[in-house]
């Protein structure tokens, strides 16, 4: 359950994000990767972003970063402390690159260059962007692993990645993210090729990140359950664009586009009743070399009318200050629950009246790596 107070709008605005749109020219036609991008990241606010795979998570936020290759087309803004990050030059960026801004990758090893000891890549880490003596870097490096809980830090400073398991790799690329006090750390699936028990580790890790630096973070993930014990807001991405932003128990208590209400119907639950079934999202997301007119989702969604196949729904606030929602019908599914909305697949239909029963079991035996969903948040919703 998150402790954190889910509204900001006071807190120094540190990345605007307004308006984007990547599209990368290629030999079958150009791929509208992402198609409109916005949000704003506060000071200390933990933004998730969630969405199925292809949804334009990781070049959205690369194009933050500005590591988009040379033939991406990128166009609206991208502000952080106000600066414009789009067109700066290389130079310019590298001074915001790891120092106000840092970024995690899914893979440890994508950071970490496997033929020099930790502790080396650490003090480099320090040194690029602050002027002190070598002992002062090592003893930085040595806390820092501390902090995110590599034990015996003054030992494992002078080991090399491979000495290291896959979470503790990870962790070192979390201490390695926070060397400059950054002001906003992005990570993108930081725990996704890690096992669950590990996944819960390393999430502790940037969680100690995160409030030792006092950063906000942009955590991206495919895993509404990962997001749920972290971020304070949420932001729902499918082909390319937003389809839903709000806070946390917005976005689990009160989805407003069917999207999310078929993620969270897909997702095993702490609090369900334990004959609930899961209720999966049938078909795939479209391609975005030649995406149809109207609503990109209409092929698997079972609100469709015939509206939603001539006009793409925009992103417009709901009854609820702060939660925005695309889709022509959101009103619709006030106070529903997916399986209202979504019905279970062809197999289940043919189950046995005691297959409830039996997802039951195989739910309980799953749950460790379900989601406790933070309680509705009464107060902080306007
Ligand atoms: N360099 C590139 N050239 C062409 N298409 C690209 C390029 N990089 C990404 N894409 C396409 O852009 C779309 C968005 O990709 P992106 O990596 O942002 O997805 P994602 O949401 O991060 O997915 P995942 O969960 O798998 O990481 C995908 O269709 C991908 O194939
Ligand atoms: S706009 Fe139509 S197709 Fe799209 S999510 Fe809403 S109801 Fe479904
Ligand atoms: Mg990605």
């Amino acid at each position: 359950m998150t402790d954190r107070n889910p509204r900001f709008d006071s807190g120094e605005e540190l990345l605007a994000v307004r308006d984007l749109t990547v599209t990368f020219p290629t030999a079958d036609g150009d791929v509208q990767a992402v198609r409109g991008v916005d949000y704003v990241l506060r000071r200390g606010e933990v933004l998730g972003i969630v969405g199925e795979s292809g949804s334009g998570k990781s070049v959205s936020s690369l194009a933050v970063m500005g590591l988009l290759p040379k033939s991406a087309r990128i166009q609206g803004s991208i502000t952080f402390q106000g600066e414009e990050l789009l067109g700066l030059s290389e130079r310019k960026l590298m001074s915001v690159r790891g120092k106000k801004i840092a970024m995690i990758f899914q893979d440890p090893m994508t950071s970490l260059n496997p033929v020099y000891k930790v502790g080396f890549q650490l003090e480099e880490a320090i040194l690029a962007h602050n002027d002190i003596p070598k002992e002062q870097a090592r003893k930085r490096a040595v806390e820092l692993l501390e902090i995110v809980g590599i034990p015996f830090p003054a030992k494992r400073i002078d080991q090399f990645p491979h000495e290291f398991s896959g979470g503790m790799r990870q962790r070192v690329v979390i201490a390695i993210a926070m060397a400059n006090n950054p002001d906003v750390i992005i990570a993108d699936e930081p725990t996704t090729a890690l096992d669950v028990t590990v996944q819960a580790q390393v999430l502790e890790s940037l969680r100690t990140a995160q409030q030792e630096t006092g950063a906000a973070m942009v955590l991206i993930t495919h895993d509404l359950g990962v997001v749920a014990g972290q971020a304070d807001r949420v932001l729902v991405m499918y082909a390319g664009k937003p389809v839903e932003i709000g806070t946390v128990d917005d976005i689990y208590y009160n989805p407003r586009m069917p999207y999310t209400l078929g993620l969270l119907g897909s997702l095993p639950r702490l609090d369900a009743d334990r004959a609930e079934r899961l209720t999966p999202i049938q078909g795939t997301p479209p391609s975005l070399l030649s995406l149809p007119p109207g609503c990109p989702f209409m092929p698997r969604c079972p609100l469709a009318k015939d509206r939603c196949a001539e006009e793409e729904p925009e992103l417009l606030v709901t009854d609820t200050t702060d939660h925005s929602a695309a889709c022509h019908y959101s009103a619709l599914l006030a106070g529903k629950q997916a399986d209202e909305v979504f019905s279970h697949t062809a197999e289940d239909a043919a189950m046995p009246e005691s297959y409830g029963a039996e997802i039951a079991g195989v739910t309980g035996e799953v749950s460790a790596a379900a989601v406790e969903v933070p309680k509705p948040n009464t107060k902080g919703v306007s």
